[in-house]
């Protein structure tokens, strides 16, 4: 099954995709997570995205659509896979649908209030990218998973915060009609607890296999 989450930074796209691939047996694959490590390399794509990524902006589409043409051809993505964070334009969105056929889109809803003050305490794992966030941790401060100090990402400053969320509502909320359209669409609240919102998610996508 070929999965896409949509929804505004902090939804909990990246927190819901590692539960329902885990259950799926899915990748998943976070254009978010794969610039962030191209940053890290020092790549030439990394170096190219990390001026727009660190203002809040989106990354050039021709970048991220070569980036996931190429991960979605991989073998571990031949039962299928969960996009997290892509597409987020509609130039995204067609030039997906000449790549892969979609099966379901998650739409995960949540208002500005709330993503404001999830993503201002969001701690993530340099290694794995794991989000967590520190009204959960009780004072921890590494990740369960690589025992390695938890850090707050650049792009979760207030400042940046707040471009984000313009970024979102005026490039990627469209694709929200765009695949409403499709017949593809299935919102969630993404407001309601961790467990509540993934079984939420899993009702969804059983209704499309
Ligand atoms: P990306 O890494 O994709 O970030 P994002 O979409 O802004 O999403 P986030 O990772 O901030 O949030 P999330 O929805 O995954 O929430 P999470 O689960 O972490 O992109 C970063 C940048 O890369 C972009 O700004 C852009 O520059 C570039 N980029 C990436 N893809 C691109 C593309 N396709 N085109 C162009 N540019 C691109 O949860 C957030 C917090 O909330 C966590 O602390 C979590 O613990 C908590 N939380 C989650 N769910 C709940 C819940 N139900 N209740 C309470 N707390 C919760």
């Amino acid at each position: 099954m070929n999965v896409i989450f949509l929804g505004p930074p902090g939804a909990g796209k990246g927190t819901q995709a590692q539960v329902i691939c885990a259950r799926l047996g899915i990748p998943q694959i976070s254009t978010g997570d794969m610039l962030r490590a191209a940053i890290e390399a020092k790549s030439e794509i990394g170096l190219k995205a990390k001026t727009f990524m660190d203002a809040g902006q989106l990354v050039p589409d021709d970048v991220v659509i070569a980036l996931v043409r190429e991960r979605v051809a991989a073998a571990d993505c031949v039962k299928g896979f969960l996009l997290d964070g892509f597409p987020r334009t509609v130039e995204q969105a067609r030039a997906l649908g000449s790549i892969a056929k979609i099966d379901r889109v998650i739409n995960i809803s949540v208002a500005d209030d709330v993503l404001v003050k999830r993503l201002s305490g969001r701690r993530v794992c340099p290694v794995c990218g794991a989000p967590y966030h520190v009204d959960r941790l009780h004072g921890a401060t590494q990740c369960t998973v690589d025992g390695v100090t938890l850090v707050q990402r650049d792009d979760d400053k207030p400042e940046t915060v707040l471009n984000r969320l313009q970024v979102y509502h005026q490039k990627t909320a469209p694709l929200i009609d765009y695949y409403q359209k499709e017949g593809l669409l299935r919102t969630v609240d993404g407001s309601t607890g961790l467990e509540s919102v993934s079984d939420a998610i899993l009702k969804a996508l059983e209704a499309a296999r």
